[in-house]
C-alpha cells in the first residue's frame, strides 16, 4: 500500500510508518501545489496532509487511486468531505490528543493579552524600557473575570478547567445545546443560548468552533460590537471564524481592549492590519506543537491508516 506523507511528521512516527507501509516523505517539508497533489491522488492509495494542504474538489478531478486522506489533526475543514465522499474516499482525523496542548496554547494568548507580555517583551527587546514604574504597562487581572467560550467541545471544556480551577475564572458558554450536568457542574458554567449574549457578558472570550462555511465570519463587526470595551477576543480555533478586518478596526479603535490568535484565515498570511496593532497577540498556529503531542497526533493517524489495510472500522473516521 503507497501513503504519501505531506509534510514531515516526528521522526519516530515516520519510522513506525515506514515499518509497515511504503511511504513517500516530503523531504524539503514544503507546501504541495493543488497540482502536486491532484497528481498525488492517483498515485498513492493513502495520503496524509495537514491543514496546510488544501483538498478541495479539483484535487479530486481527474481520477483518484487514493481511498484513505488519514490527516494529521483534528480540524478537516481543509478537506472538501462532499467532494471526497462522491469519489468514495474514506477521510479521518486525529482527536482528543491534541486538547490539552491546544489549551495551553489558548490560556498562553489569555494571559500574553491580559497582561500585555508582547507589548513589553517588544519594549525591551527595542531598547525602549526605562524602569519599573507604578503604571507601566498595566493589564488585566483574571480572577472573577469571566471566559465566555464560544463552542463547548474538548478544547473548550479544557480550556474553562485551566481558567476556573488554575486562575479563579468564571465560567459561560454559548453553544447549540448545554454540556454534560457533569462538567456544567464541575465549571460552574453558565450556558448562553444567545451568541451576543455571551459576548457582552464576557470579559474573554475563546473561541471553540470549527472552520467551514457554517462558521465563517461568526465574530463580525456586529458580533465583536456587542463585547465589552475592556474584554478580549482569542482564537485556536480556525482564522475564517473572524471577520479580521472588523476585528483589526475594532482592536485600533479600542472597541475591545485586545486579541490573542493563533490562526488566520489564509495561513502562513497574517491580516497586514493587524501586525502594526499593540494590543494584539500574534502567534504562527502553535496550538498543537510540542513534541509528546505530534507524536501523538502522527500515531493516531497511523492507526487509522493500519485499520484501513487491514480492512478494520476505522476508529477516527469523520466521512
Ligand atoms: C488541528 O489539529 O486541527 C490543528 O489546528 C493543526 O492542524
Amino acid at each position: 500500500m503507497r501513503v504519501l506523507v505531506t509534510r514531515r511528521w516526528p521522526e519516530e512516527v515516520e519510522r513506525a510508518l515506514q515499518e509497515r507501509f511504503e511511504v513517500v516523505l516530503n523531504g524539503p517539508d514544503r507546501p504541495l501545489s493543488q497540482a502536486e497533489l491532484a497528481r498525488a491522488m492517483n498515485e498513492f492509495d493513502v495520503l496524509c496532509p495537514t491543514v496546510s494542504d488544501k483538498i478541495d474538489a479539483a484535487v479530486f478531478d481527474n481520477g483518484c487511486r487514493v481511498r484513505l486522506i488519514a490527516n494529521y489533526g483534528v480540524g478537516f475543514d481543509h478537506i472538501d468531505l462532499a467532494a471526497a465522499k462522491a469519489e468514495g474516499i474514506a477521510v479521518t482525523n486525529t482527536p482528543g490528543v491534541l486538547t490539552d496542548a491546544t489549551a495551553d496554547i489558548a490560556l498562553t494568548l489569555l494571559l500574553m493579552a491580559a497582561r500585555r507580555a508582547g507589548e513589553g517583551e517588544r519594549e525591551l527587546r527595542d531598547g525602549r524600557w526605562s524602569g519599573w514604574r507604578p503604571t507601566h504597562l498595566i493589564g488585566s487581572a483574571l480572577k472573577g473575570k469571566v471566559l465566555g467560550l464560544v463552542g463547548m467541545g474538548r478544547i473548550a471544556v479544557a480550556t474553562a478547567r485551566r481558567a476556573k480551577h488554575g486562575f479563579g475564572m468564571r465560567v459561560a458558554y454559548y453553544g447549540r445545546r448545554e454540556c454534560e450536568p457533569e462538567i456544567a457542574r464541575e465549571l460552574e458554567a453558565e450556558f448562553f443560548p444567545d451568541l451576543h449574549a455571551l459576548l457582552g457578558a464576557s470579559d474573554f472570550v475563546s473561541l471553540h468552533v470549527p472552520g467551514g462555511a457554517e462558521t465563517t465570519n461568526l465574530i463580525d463587526a456586529k458580533a465583536l460590537a456587542a463585547m465589552k470595551p475592556t474584554s478580549y477576543l482569542i482564537n485556536t480555533a480556525r482564522g475564517g471564524i473572524v471577520d479580521h478586518d472588523a476585528l483589526a478596526d475594532a482592536l485600533d479603535n479600542h472597541r475591545i481592549a485586545g486579541a490573542g490568535l493563533d490562526v488566520y484565515p489564509h495561513e502562513p498570511e497574517v491580516p497586514a492590519a493587524l501586525l502594526g496593532l499593540e494590543n494584539v497577540v500574534l502567534l504562527p498556529h502553535l496550538g498543537s506543537a510540542n513534541a509528546e503531542t505530534r507524536i501523538a497526533m502522527g500515531m493516531k493517524a497511523l492507526a487509522n491508516v493500519e485499520a484501513f489495510a487491514k480492512g478494520e472500522p476505522l476508529p477516527d473516521r469523520v466521512a
